[in-house]
């Protein structure tokens, strides 16, 4: 499986909205508080990598720490972990070629790659194996974006889609990689 992208963007492609809000998330009723496959995806990944912009809005949300997955969140200007985290999250920092290095060495194969700046890195260099990408239908027309410019372009397999709550869009791409053809 590798690395994957597992995110929500509004159908103009971004994933908070100007003031870095994520209230639009919710705009799609969810009467059974459906999970949206979100702890399937956790049971199918080692670790997650995670920018330190996406870090500190998950722990401004003040929940119990969501993630059952050991979480390494890249920054340079972070200098600790919360004390409670400790045991859960760890800072890493390095291209993202050395951050699946040293992760894959420490047996952590399968990794979620998560937030805008951190995933564009990572697609940069073409090390994004696998995109789940949720569009709920909203133009939010400004606002943190999922993608930015890449050097080439990149050719990704349909692997499925489906509806989710009558209203958002999930589509699963694989990477496909010419010398993989
Ligand atoms: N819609 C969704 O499903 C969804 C999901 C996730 C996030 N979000 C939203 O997206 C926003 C965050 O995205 P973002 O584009 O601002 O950025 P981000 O990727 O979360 O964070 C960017 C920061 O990560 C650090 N970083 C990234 N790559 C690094 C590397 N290789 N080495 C060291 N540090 C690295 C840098 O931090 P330093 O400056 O500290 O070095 C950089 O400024 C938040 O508002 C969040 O709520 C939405």
């Amino acid at each position: 499986m590798g690395n994957l992208v597992y995110i929500a963007t509004s159908i103009d492609g971004y994933i908070a909205d100007r003031n870095r809000g994520l209230e639009w998330l919710e705009t799609v009723p969810n009467p059974q508080q459906s999970d949206l496959g979100f702890q399937d995806l956790m049971n199918r990944v080692d670790a997650l990598v995670m920018g330190r912009n996406t870090f500190e809005t998950v722990l401004g949300f003040g929940i119990e720490w969501p993630y059952i997955r050991p979480v390494f969140v890249c920054s340079k200007s972070l200098k600790s972990i919360p004390e409670v985290l400790k045991e859960r999250v760890s800072l890493i920092q390095g291209s993202p070629e050395s951050i699946v290095e040293e992760l894959n060495r420490k047996g952590y194969r399968n990794l979620y790659i998560d937030g805008g700046l951190t995933i564009q890195a990572f697609l940069r260099a073409d090390l994004i194996d696998e995109m789940i990408i949720s569009t709920i239908p909203v133009l939010l027309g400004g606002g943190i974006p999922l993608f930015g410019t890449l050097p080439e372009i990149k050719t990704f397999d349909l692997i499925s889609s489906e509806v989710l709550l009558g209203q958002i869009v999930s589509s699963r791409y694989g990477r496909v990689r010419v010398d993989s053809l």
